[in-house]
Order: structure tokens, then sequence, then C-alpha cells
């Protein structure tokens, strides 16, 4: 069976001391053993979030890196520094990275290599526009987005991705995709990874889905079976909030 996934992405939010009044009040919090709890923070907070959760069981994860490991890169953060402050894990394709920063399919190929070579972990994320949607042309544009920078991979590296179906017009606008339009995207991208790579690999990738994930929808878009949890926005800034989706992925809560 596959564990189910809860990570926060916090994109540009929380400075220091926001960071540090979640965390400690996030340690106090009884986590539940059968989901896999994330974090990710900012690059300037993922030192001190590591160190503050090294007893715990949530991952810190990094929103994104660069694909060289050094060099004249003015402003950029790479793999091996990520790797060198306790981060294994990075969110790379995110669909702001792509539409607002410009990352192309060749260069997200190259840092899902990069994050691989440094023995990290990827949470991919692919998703559709509103206009796409509109042109039932949404599993055409996910399926290119996994062929043009993840299907490269040998199969043996596959256990280290995770994807993350994230529509984009359902992106912190409030509105979601309906349980059965996350099921069917979800089930449409393990049957392209069964068709490029194999049963066992398919059945056993995790597919988180993103957008608007909020404690009220999160059961029921997690009890869908092909969704493995969730990349939470918006909702994993507080606590409680984040707690309430941590605990909608439980089978113990029910
Ligand atoms: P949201 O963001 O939950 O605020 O919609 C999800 C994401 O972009 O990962």
């Amino acid at each position: 069976m596959r564990k189910k996934i809860v990570a926060g992405n916090w994109k540009m939010n929380h400075d220091l001391s926001e960071t540090e009044s979640f965390l400690g009040d996030f340690k106090k919090q009884l986590f539940p053993e059968d989901v896999s709890i994330m974090i990710a923070p900012s690059f300037t907070h993922l030192f001190h979030a590591f160190q503050s959760l090294k007893e715990h069981p949530v991952q810190v994860v990094a929103q994104n890196m660069h694909e060289e490991d050094s060099g004249a890169y003015t402003g950029e953060v790479s793999g091996k520094m990520l790797k060198s402050v306790g981060v294994s894990t990075v969110i790379l394709g995110h669909s702001e990275r792509r539409t607002i920063f410009g990352e192309s399919h060749e260069v997200l190929k190259k840092k899902v290599d990069a994050a691989l070579k440094n023995e990290m972990n990827v949470i991919f994320c692919v998703g559709e526009s509103l206009e796409d949607r509109k042109n039932t042309n949404q599993e055409e544009v996910v399926k290119k987005q996994l062929e043009a920078s993840i299907f490269h991979l040998d199969s043996s590296l596959m256990e280290h991705i995770i994807i993350a179906y994230e529509p984009i017009w359902a992106i912190g606008t409030g509105e979601t995709a309906t349980p059965e339009q996350a099921q069917e995207m979800h089930r449409f991208i393990r049957n392209t990874i069964r068709e490029k790579y194999s049963d066992a690999i398919a059945d056993s990738i995790q597919i988180l889905y993103g957008g608007s994930v909020k404690p009220d929808n999160a059961k029921t878009i997690f009890s869908q079976e092909d969704v493995d949890g969730g990349l939470i926005g918006g909702a994993s800034l507080k606590v409680e909030s984040f707690m309430q989706i941590v605990n909608a992925a439980s089978h113990k809560k029910e």
C-alpha cells in the first residue's frame, strides 16, 4: 500500500519569527504514523527548520534548486547546498516556477537530474491551465510535462520521484478539482507511468493532489483511489489547518 504524504508548500511566506512560532506549535502536535509529513519553508529557514524538527517525523523540503552544484549563478541555491543543511527532497516544476520564472521542460529535466545526482527525492509538479482544461487538452499537457522532464530517467531512479498533480486553475483560487476530476487525472498519470515503465513502478509511485486543499475537502480528495495525499499551499501556513489536513490523510482518524 502506498503511504500517504501531506506536504506543506509555504511559498514566499513566513519570516523568521513566524517560522519559529509555527515550529514551536507544530512540534507539540501528535503526528499520525501512517502519513509522511513534509514542510517546505523558504531557503532562509531550511536549516533552522531542519534543526528544530530533527527529533520529529517531519521532513524539511526545498521549494526549488539550481541545476548546477556551484558556480557563478548569483542568487541561486544548489542541490549540494541543500543536502548540506539536511534537505533530501525538493519540489520541482511548480507551476509558479514554470509560469512566473519561465522554467522550461529542459531546465526542469536538468534540475531533476541534479537532484537525483545529489541523492535527493523530487516532488515533480505537473498540471494544466484553465485554457487547457477548457479545450480538454489536460491529459496531453500533463503527459508532455512527464515525458519532457521525467521519462528519460532509468527505472531504477523512479523510486525517488513523487508526482504532484496541480491544476493551475485550482492553485490559490479557492477552486478545487472535484474528487472525480482529481481521480481521473491521477489514474491517467499512473497509467502513463505504467506504459512507460512497469506495473510495479506505476503501482508504487505516490501521486499527490494540489490546488486549494483545505481541511473541509481534504478527506474526500484523499479518499480517491489514486490520490496519495496532497501538496498544500495556503492551508499549510497555519498549524491548525495543516494538522487537520494531515489527519484527514490518516486512516487511524476515520
Ligand atoms: P494552494 O497551493 O493550496 O494555496 O492552492 C497549492 C500549491 O501551489 O502547491
